[in-house]
């Protein structure tokens, strides 16, 4: 990580991914306040002068900041041809993905171009696939605006859209050209939308030791909830998010060596409420169920000690996570567990868990917890 003093750049931060595999590659994910109005500058570092770009972005983000966008691209000299999706789950398609391309063959995009990604998870995933796909793949630049896309959906390279009614099934591997996180656009934030984005920051806490090695993230957390000053401490927060991300990413790119699994904690919990509330619960907010679910897994097994969970709680309340987890939702603990089992982690018919174990920062993945331990764990309210 490096960080630019004294100029205009001073707060700055930069994490480098760097990825092995047959043609050795790295990009920067760049965290700082005000990065839309240097986008330009940004773009210049990994494309070519007469680049062109394909801005994609959705109908709430073109209100607020197309138009900086825009002039930066343009003061840096690029070519730019935005185009505006609806927001929201249901632009994750093939069909937003054909305008895309039609965008894109319409502006003689070549390789050498790029999509711009500037919206949330649901820009970033159909940017992705679709720089994956044009032309046999060209660039992506991502430029988050979400907690959660800052945090997690923009690093990695993890592309998708949804198809037949069932979530990411159609997708890439595409690491992009760089991560551009602007920590400003999180002020027009919905805050439960923030809330959301809070849950996956969370989990960084309770998962770093297992992917780091390190340790202190989730203690770093609760003391700046405390004291009133996370927010103030954002960019830093994220920041923090990012290494333990690349660090995942850098180790098990594919997901092939079970590191990255580890991100899934709280997601197997998670996606039974998440789906049974016909997505009417925010994925961080089912996240945040599901991590509080696992924790008390843990310790009903034996493998965690039981005072974490009053933390994880205080985290909660702080973070406006604590109402919708404390919210009493009418699923039957067996129609939960009937959706975990169909969970698409799984192996055979066992469902497979991300648990914490020993210390805060440590999990373990399982896939023998008997039916009757989590079907107790979903009984408690
Ligand atoms: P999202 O992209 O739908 O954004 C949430 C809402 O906030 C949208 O209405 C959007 O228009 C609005 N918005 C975004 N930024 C804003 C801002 N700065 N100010 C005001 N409004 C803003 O939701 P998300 O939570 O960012 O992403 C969810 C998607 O991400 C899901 O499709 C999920 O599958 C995907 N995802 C992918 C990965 C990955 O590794 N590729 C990881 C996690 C999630
Ligand atoms: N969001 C999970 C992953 O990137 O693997």
């Amino acid at each position: 990580m490096s960080k630019t003093a004294g100029s205009p750049q001073a707060a700055q931060q930069q994490i480098k991914v760097t990825l092995s595999g047959l043609e050795p590659r790295q990009y920067s994910i760049v965290v700082a306040p005000d990065l839309l109005n240097r986008l330009g500058e940004e773009c210049a570092q990994v494309l070519a002068a007469d680049a062109k770009i394909l801005l994609l972005t959705d109908a709430n983000l073109a209100e607020r900041y197309l138009e900086t966008a825009m002039a930066s691209l343009k003061t840096g000299g690029f070519e730019v041809f935005p185009l505006v999706v609806p927001a929201g789950e249901q632009s994750k398609s093939l069909s937003q993905a054909q305008q895309v391309y039609e965008t894109a063959m319409q502006a003689n995009m070549t390789r050498k171009d790029a999509i711009l990604g500037l919206g949330g998870g649901v820009i970033g995933d159909l940017a992705g696939f679709c720089a994956s796909t044009y032309h046999r793949g060209m660039g992506v630049i991502h430029v988050p605006t979400t907690l959660v896309a800052q945090v997690d959906s923009a690093i990695g390279g993890k592309t998708a859209v949804n198809f037949g009614q069932v979530k990411n099934i159609v997708g890439t591997f595409h690491q992009p050209l760089r991560v551009i996180s602007d920590s400003t656009t999180l002020d027009t934030l919905p805050k439960r939308e923030l809330a959301a984005g809070m849950a996956e920051v969370i989990k960084y806490g309770l998962i770093e030791t297992s992917c780091t090695g390190q340790s202190g993230f989730f203690q770093w957390l609760l003391d700046q909830a405390q004291a009133g000053t996370l927010r103030a401490n954002f960019a830093e927060m994220i920041r923090r998010c990012c290494e333990i991300k690349a660090a995942v990413v850098m180790q098990d790119e594919l997901e092939t060596k079970g590191l990255r699994f580890f991100l899934n904690l709280g997601h197997t919990f998670g996606h039974a409420y998440e789906s049974l509330s016909d997505y009417g619960l925010l994925h961080g907010e089912a996240v945040a169920i599901g991590m509080l679910k696992a924790l008390r897994l843990s310790v009903s097994l034996g493998m965690f000690p039981e005072t974490v969970e009053a933390q994880l709680e205080t985290l909660y309340r702080h973070t406006n996570l604590l109402g919708c987890v404390n919210r009493s939702l009418p699923y039957e603990p067996e129609t939960l567990l009937g959706k975990m089992k169909l969970d698409k982690k799984n192996r055979d018919a066992n469902i497979r868990l991300v648990l914490p174990v020993d210390a805060i920062g440590q999990v373990v993945v399982r896939d023998d917890v008997p039916d009757d331990k989590i079907l107790k764990i979903l009984a408690q309210s």
